[in-house]
């Protein structure tokens, strides 16, 4: 079985950016934190960050195909992207949404997200442990 794991812009400064608010580990950090659960699985990572609205469409459109779940930090994509909650209701399988910080305590334009619409659970506020916690949970349901 194979799980997405999705990245949205500016998270390839993860580590780097802000610190206050995401903390100092990297993005390679969070995917070898999230093989280590997959590979206890026997599934397979597709592990991806793109500051570009279509290839994170265009990584959903693939997850169709082969993917049991997909587990998504839309980043500011979050509050904006009709089209990525568009191409994540295209898609049958679990959907999981992190965010790194605590999204509700920060601006209120943070506030609303499309794509908790379609997700099926959310973590926000937990660092970059939120995104092993999604990884659990969805190991866990495709068991
Ligand atoms: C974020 C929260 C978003 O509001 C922000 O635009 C990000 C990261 C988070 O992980 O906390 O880039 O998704």
């Amino acid at each position: 079985k194979t799980v997405y794991v999705l990245n949205g812009p500016n998270l390839n400064l993860l580590g780097k950016r802000q610190p206050e608010i995401y903390g100092r580990e990297t993005l390679v950090d969070v995917e070898a934190a999230c093989r280590k659960l997959t590979d206890a699985a026997g599934m397979e990572l597709r592990f991806h960050q793109s500051n570009a609205e279509s290839q994170l469409i265009d990584w959903i459109h693939e997850a169709r195909e082969t993917a049991c779940g997909i587990v998504i930090n839309p980043a500011a994509f979050t509050h904006t992207s009709v089209a990525i909650l568009d191409a994540l209701n295209a898609f049958d399988g679990l959907v999981f949404e992190v965010h790194i910080s605590n999204v509700h305590k920060r601006e209120s334009f943070r506030h609303h997200s499309y794509v908790s619409l379609r997700a099926d659970g959310v973590i926000a506020g937990f660092g970059v442990q939120g995104y092993e916690l999604a990884l659990q949970r969805l190991i866990r349901l495709s068991a």
